[in-house]
């Protein structure tokens, strides 16, 4: 048993020597391995046990630890006082100059076709005069809905398929349907007039929508820009004079509108713009087939529009006795579309770089 203590002893005074003198975290990780690894000499001196009286291991065991304990705590301030001498030196060190440029220009990105869709459509209308307004994707049914005059059960909630906010969420006094995404930019239309209280109200409003629809041409989170001038005696004719100075901006002198006669409960007279399809030039075939952007049309609808309808403005605040406007709301997605000759929606959402990096 003393034999075993002994060489228990001399093993750790070998550690503290072999340990003070080690150079770099390799040489730790070497010494770790001698004394302490499964074949190290520890487990060496232990493999001795076997041959003690039962009463005497416990007392070696004791010692075994001890010196297993300590060599860790060597290794481990060895490994610390490397560090810090590390620390040191690069402190002390020349320092690094973070602003020198790189040796090689590194790809820098840019931004997201539809980001700048949006914001050519939003540059546009600020130079005639719009100021940008936002409101909330998670909306109340009256700002959707209600106050568009399109009250709860009436048939045209049904041209918008929506997804609403289940009450479990919402927390208690939450009425059934009261909170969905917005399926439209235009509750930002009354959120707008409430908050200006009164015309002249030129506003422009981007951002996402959502409907449960998807194909080729829809998808179930898509962009829309809202439009809204409201002021004493603003009529159909500058609707159409807009929306034909932003086509001519926005596609060229060459591109086509049309508008067609449509309904929203929310404009009176209501019109849907259609412009000449880009993918088969307005022609409607493609390679032989029918164009498969505009259903073989050769038109593609990209907004709907129309003098804001009295009751909106009433739930707007504002008197629709005294003033008038006009409101459009466009799909950012199909305006992109046309002007880049891109034919499937969906490619803007799958974020495959070969598609992206064309822009
Ligand atoms: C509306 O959303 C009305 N709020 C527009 C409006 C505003 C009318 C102001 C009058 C006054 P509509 O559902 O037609 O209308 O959608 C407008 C445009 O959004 C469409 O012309 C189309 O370009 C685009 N759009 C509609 N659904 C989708 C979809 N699922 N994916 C991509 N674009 C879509
Ligand atoms: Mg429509």
């Amino acid at each position: 048993m003393a034999d075993l203590i002994g060489q228990l002893q001399s093993l750790a005074a070998t550690a503290r020597d072999a340990v003070a003198g080690a150079a770099d975290e390799r040489a730790i990780e070497e010494l770790r391995v001698r004394f302490l690894g499964k074949k190290g000499e520890l487990s060496a001196v232990l493999r001795g046990m076997g041959a003690l009286a039962a009463e005497e291991r416990p007392r070696v065991g004791e010692v075994a630890n001890r010196v297993r304990d300590e060599v860790e705590a060597l290794l481990a301030a060895a490994r610390a006082r490397l560090e810090d001498r590390k620390l040191e030196a690069e402190l002390s060190g020349p320092p690094i100059d973070v602003t020198l440029p790189g040796r090689r220009l590194l790809p820098r990105g840019h931004r997201h076709p539809l980001t700048r869709a949006a914001d050519e459509i939003t540059a546009i209308f600020s130079r005639l005069g719009y100021e940008v307004a936002s409101g909330p994707e998670i909306e109340l049914d009256w700002y959707n809905f209600e106050a568009l005059n399109i009250p709860a059960d009436h048939p045209a909630r049904d041209m918008q398929d929506t997804f609403y906010v289940e009450e479990g969420t919402l927390g208690p006094g939450a009425r059934r349907g009261s909170v969905l995404l917005r399926t439209h930019t235009s509750p930002v239309q009354i959120r707008t007039m409430k908050r200006l209280g009164r015309p002249p109200v030129r506003v422009i409003c981007p951002g996402r929508v959502y409907r449960s629809d998807y194909d080729q041409t829809h998808s179930p989170m898509f962009h829309q820009v809202e439009g809204l001038c409201v002021d004493e005696g603003i009529t159909f004719a500058d609707l159409k004079g807009t929306l034909a100075a932003f086509a001519r901006a926005y596609f060229g002198p060459a591109t086509r509108t049309r508008f067609r006669p449509s309904y929203f409960p929310f404009t009176e007279p209501s019109a849907e713009v259609d412009v000449s399809c880009s993918i088969c030039g307005g022609s409607g075939q493609k390679s032989g087939g029918r164009c498969g952007t505009c259903k073989g049309t050769g038109w593609l609808e990209v907004l709907g529009a129309g003098l804001v309808h009295p009751r909106v403005l009433e739930n707007g605040g504002i008197d629709p006795t005294r003033s008038t406007g006009f409101a459009f709301g466009m799909g950012v997605e199909r305006l992109a579309m046309l002007k880049y000759g891109i034919d499937d929606l969906r490619l803007f959402f799958e974020n495959d770089l070969r598609f992206l990096e064309q822009f």
